[in-house]
């Protein structure tokens, strides 16, 4: 038995911090038992305490002051749950600096700044763990980090932001347009009240530089990745990919290609066999391909107070096993090396299969001038679907699914199509898994 006391400090008690307060509080026994460490929960640094909370914090210290927390010479871990980029940065490297382990849940500030912090984490001999940035309780990172350890990983499709997903999901099942489903999703709670970075892909998009990441123990520059979001589909889209046996969901998307890496984020048609297809409502869903398992997925709630709570604590006992070491013993917390870096396939080098739609004016020679622009670039077309108007301003969708072009065809394409003057707006592209 081993009586090594563990404490924790947490800064910022708001939903994920709560959680983690709560599993210290009620699962301690539980953990012990798993560990054979005693955690505590020392003290909370949090700026708003008028909050009414379901917690009892008798005998922690409740602190205004996140400073004074980290300079606490008796906290071992620090969990930072503030979130945003500032002030949580300097925390946490001050933190590092003060030689404590720290637990993070912001995949905004990872998929940002991640290289600084790997880097001082490293200089000072302490771990910086994030299981809950991707994927809330669903544990991918470990996934990654140690049961895939042995393989190449060649492929992740990932549905990592619950909002954009239980979004598509009421378009798909019930048949609302998007505006009418965000509404939904804000009043249940599932979609902040500035949703952009969740429908704009940009929530996705920092969880997949991390889980690229660490499929590559590398850093990647997230400003280089191609990111669209879900705004521009519309209830029209949902039928006619419906109608092709596809579901659309918001995809982001890792491979290891030979000439760099292929990382993006975007809508994608995604064939109604394939398992992602049915991943509905707010959870999430990883599919990581190694070089020796095969084809895992990885499924679950992607976020909220209790799933979060548990992956941030899952964090705490990995850290914790290391301030058994005596001092001098080597310890491994990196899976991340801040030195290398990796280059990312330029996008217009990628092919895709596409999923077109337009408004034309309602006229002879219409599709055969837009299968004109598309073969002229080598672009072929496997299926079609034109509706007839009963609208008054004699304007058709038409759809086209095409088969593999590159990005570039594709966007010179567009471009020239988009020129005529019977296409109303600007045509939608998707891609398809
Ligand atoms: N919510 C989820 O399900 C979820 C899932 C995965 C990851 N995450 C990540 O987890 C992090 C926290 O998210 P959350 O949803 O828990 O946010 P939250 O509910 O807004 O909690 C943040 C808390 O920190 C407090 N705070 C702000 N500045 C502070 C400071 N200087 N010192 C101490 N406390 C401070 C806030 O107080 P005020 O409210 O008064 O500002 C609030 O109580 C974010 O990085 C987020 O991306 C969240």
């Amino acid at each position: 038995m081993n009586d090594h006391e563990v404490n924790v400090g947490i800064l910022g008690l708001g939903t994920v911090g709560t959680g983690v307060a709560k599993i210290l509080l009620t699962q301690s026994g539980l953990l012990k038992t798993r560990s054979d460490l005693n955690f505590k929960l020392k003290a909370i640094a949090e700026i708003n305490w008028n909050v009414k909370r379901d917690l009892n914090l008798d005998g922690i210290q409740c602190l205004t002051d996140a400073k004074q927390l980290i300079a606490d010479p008796e906290i071992d871990i620090v969990v930072e749950t503030i979130g945003g980029y500032e002030p949580a940065f300097s925390f946490i490297s001050e933190a590092l600096c003060n030689r404590k382990h720290v637990v993070t849940a912001n995949k905004a500030l990872i998929a940002t700044r991640g290289r600084e912090l790997f880097k001082i984490a490293k200089e000072n001999g302490v771990g910086l763990l994030f299981e809950a940035s991707v994927g809330g309780g669903i544990p991918i990172i470990k996934g990654l980090r140690e049961g895939l350890v042995a393989n190449k990983i060649e492929s992740i499709y990932g549905i990592l932001n619950g909002t954009s997903n239980y979004i598509l999901t009421r378009m798909h099942q019930d048949g609302l347009e998007f505006e009418e489903a965000l509404k939904e999703a804000q009043v249940k709670g599932f979609a902040e009240a500035d949703p952009t970075l969740d429908v704009g892909g940009g929530d996705a998009a920092h969880k997949l530089t991390i889980l690229g990441s660490l499929a590559t123990s590398s850093t990647l520059d997230f400003d280089s990745l191609y990111v669209e979001g879900i705004t521009p589909i519309t209830k029209l889209d949902i039928n006619f990919a419906k109608s092709f046996g596809f579901t659309i969901k918001l995809l982001a998307i890792f491979r290891a290609l030979e000439n760099g890496l292929d990382l993006r984020v975007h809508p994608t048609l995604i064939p109604n066999t394939h398992l992602l297809a049915a991943v509905n409502n707010e959870l999430n869903a990883i599919f990581v391909k190694g070089d020796f398992v095969g084809n895992t997925m990885f499924y679950g709630p992607g976020a909220g107070e209790r799933p979060t709570g548990s992956a941030i604590v899952s964090d705490i006992v990995d850290l914790s096993k290391g301030l058994l070491l005596k001092e001098g013993e080597p310890s491994s917390y990196l899976s991340i090396d801040p030195e290398r870096r990796m280059e990312l396939a330029p996008i217009n080098a990628i092919k895709n299969r596409f999923y077109l739609r337009f408004f034309t004016y309602d006229k002879p020679g219409v599709l055969s001038k837009i299968s004109g622009i598309l073969g002229e670039r080598g672009i072929s077309i496997s299926s079609m679907v034109q509706l007839e108007t009963h609208e008054k301003d004699n304007y058709v969708p038409i759809v086209l699914l095409t088969h593999k072009a590159s990005e570039e065809a594709m966007e010179e394409a567009l471009r020239e199509i988009d020129q005529f003057d019977f296409v109303k707006d600007k045509g939608l592209r998707l891609r398809l898994f």
